[in-house]
């Protein structure tokens, strides 16, 4: 019997578990079967792997060809086994030399879809398994085409080939295939320092939701704007990435890996970017939390250490918003199927806008606005209590008055981005980690009032606007946040009230409850 074992990864979730593609050749009837739960996309690889051998001037073997995936019982996607049965043929018919072409082939992990002709076509979600393949220090040998997405995280392990030939001659020792460059590495991990395309300058007037978006960005906290069509919410919300420090190397490798799984092509030019995910209001709960065949990462995985921009915020069906609720608190989400559930973190910071009516005229001056209380309530209504109780700030966009758009343009994204990266570095010095995702446990040490004026206003705040014991604790990290923005080191009254002011549904509701009327009837003080 002449047998061959090559290595692999499968793919599952943001895991790379090794996979050992093993291939005996038995005499008897012809025959090529691959097992080890492969999906049609892995069987179909029997036609490719015997055209580019053929092509290749190698001979297919005769006989039984039984190609086992082990562990048998992990789910084998995709075309990157194409290239270890290719190897794992030769290698057992003895085309390849044996012995230390075999011992050679030890250590290593080959990954590549195979042309028809021998040539070797990039493979999705390579990240996770050169992640993987570093921490075993195995070496990687990829399809040039993932040579970049391979190099990012493992430079010294990586060699990268265009054709079967070329890993063969690699494998056999004739024609060693250079290591690439680990220059190539550190620059598809450079930072990207240059300023922001979008800059917050261009956005006039709106200077309290503008002071809410850098309060949001320093301490990572969630956002909804509230106001009429065409007053600014969407330039807001797309220059908070602007505002964001930019990721680090895990963070960055972290986010690639999610992007990787999910089918996004590799980019070194945004790899340490934070990314800015907008679905739009017709996202079905899988599209935004995770989920298909494939259990594919969502929405809000890819948003990862990003931002999650939601506009229209009451379009969303109720269901979609629903589903938000759990990660929201976690950072993390569970993609149920039949056979295995995947876990994909998202860790997101969630911008929401929407209208305060149907038709947005709602408070407007000229009283244009003909939407009925009830209307109104079923508009408001479509977002759920619980979901707004998550949200950090609730503020209001007004329409800009037209003199401010001939006023100078207010502070820009770079002088922000340095105030926020300044409270950031506090936030991180104190607890390790941002304000918006501290643990309860620590809220007396880092968010509660030192003096008793403060605790009484956070008291009368509970009491007045009915807050639950979410929102009273949402209200302590964002005055938490502004103390750490004005250079504070206590939280006191004046941090407490910016931060209530910045909850202006829940003072529109408990104004509401006290006398009956619609929430957006009234416009917050
Ligand atoms: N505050 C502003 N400063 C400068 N330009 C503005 C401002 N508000 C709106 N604009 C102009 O109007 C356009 C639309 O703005 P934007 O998309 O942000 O509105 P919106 O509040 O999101 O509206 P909608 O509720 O319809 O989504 C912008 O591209 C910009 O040209
Ligand atoms: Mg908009």
């Amino acid at each position: 019997m002449a047998f061959a074992r090559v290595a692999c990864r499968a793919q599952v979730g943001l895991a790379a578990p090794l996979v050992s593609v093993e291939v005996s050749l038995t005499s008897g009837l012809p025959a090529f079967c691959i097992v080890g739960l492969p999906a049609m996309v892995v069987r179909e690889s029997r036609e490719r792997v015997r055209a580019a051998l053929l092509n290749s001037r190698f001979e297919f073997p005769a006989g039984r060809i039984t190609v086992n995936l082990a562990p048998a019982d992990l789910p084998k996607e995709g075309g990157r086994f194409d290239l270890p049965i290719a190897l794992g043929l030769l290698l057992a018919s003895r085309q390849l030399r044996s012995g230390a072409a075999g011992e050679r082939a030890a250590g290593r992990e080959f990954y590549g879809e195979l042309g028809l002709t021998g040539e070797l076509k990039a493979v999705p979600g390579l990240l996770p398994a050169a992640i993987a393949a570093r921490h075993s220090h195995h070496e990687l040998i990829v399809p040039r085409a993932n040579a970049l997405e391979a190099c990012a995280v493992a430079p010294a392990l990586t060699r990268a080939a265009d054709h079967l030939l070329e890993v063969c001659a690699h494998v056999a020792g004739t024609a060693p295939l250079a290591l690439m460059a680990p220059a190539a590495g550190r620059s598809a991990l450079r930072r990207h320092e240059a300023p922001p395309l979008l800059d917050l300058a261009d956005v006039r007037g709106q200077a309290q939701a503008k002071r809410a978006l850098t309060i949001a960005a320093a301490g990572g906290h969630s956002l909804l704007l509230i106001g009429p069509p065409g007053c600014g919410k969407s330039m807001l919300a797309q220059r908070l990435p602007g505002l964001l420090p930019p990721l680090d190397t895990a963070e960055a490798l972290e986010v690639a890996a999610i992007a990787s799984v999910g089918g996004a092509d590799f980019s070194d030019q945004t790899l340490c970017e934070r990314p800015f995910r907008a679905p739009h209001h017709s996202a079905t709960v899988p599209a935004l939390v995770g989920g298909g065949a494939r259990a594919r990462p969502g929405e809000i995985s890819l948003a990862h250490h990003g931002v999650l921009f939601l506009d229209e915020l009451p379009e969303f069906g109720r269901a979609t918003l629903e589903a938000l609720r759990e990660p929201l608190e976690t950072g993390m989400v569970a993609v149920a199927r039949v056979a295995r559930e995947t876990r994909y973190p998202a860790v997101f910071q969630l911008i929401a806008a929407m209208n305060p009516c149907p038709c947005g005229r709602r408070g407007d001056p000229t009283g244009s606005c003909r939407c009925s209380p009830d209307v109104v309530r079923r508009y408001l209504g479509r977002v759920s209590g619980p979901l707004l109780d998550r949200l950090d700030m609730q503020v209001e966009v007004p329409p800009v008055p037209a003199g401010e758009f001939d006023e100078p343009a207010g502070e820009r994204s770079a002088a922000v981005a340095a105030a926020v990266r300044h409270a950031r570095e506090l936030q991180l010095a104190r607890q390790g980690i941002c304000n918006a995702r501290l643990a309860d446990t620590e809220l007396p040490r880092c968010c509660l009032p030192g003096d008793a004026r403060g605790r009484q206003v956070l008291e009368t705040a509970v009491r007045r606007f009915g807050l639950s014991g979410r929102s009273r604790v949402r209200v302590l990290k964002v005055a938490r946040t502004i103390a750490d923005l004005d250079g504070h080191a206590e939280v006191s009254v004046a941090q407490l009230s910016e931060a209530l002011m910045l909850r202006s549904l829940d003072r529109v509701a408990a104004r509401a409850s006290a006398a009956p009327s619609t929430p957006c009837s009234r416009r917050p003080a």
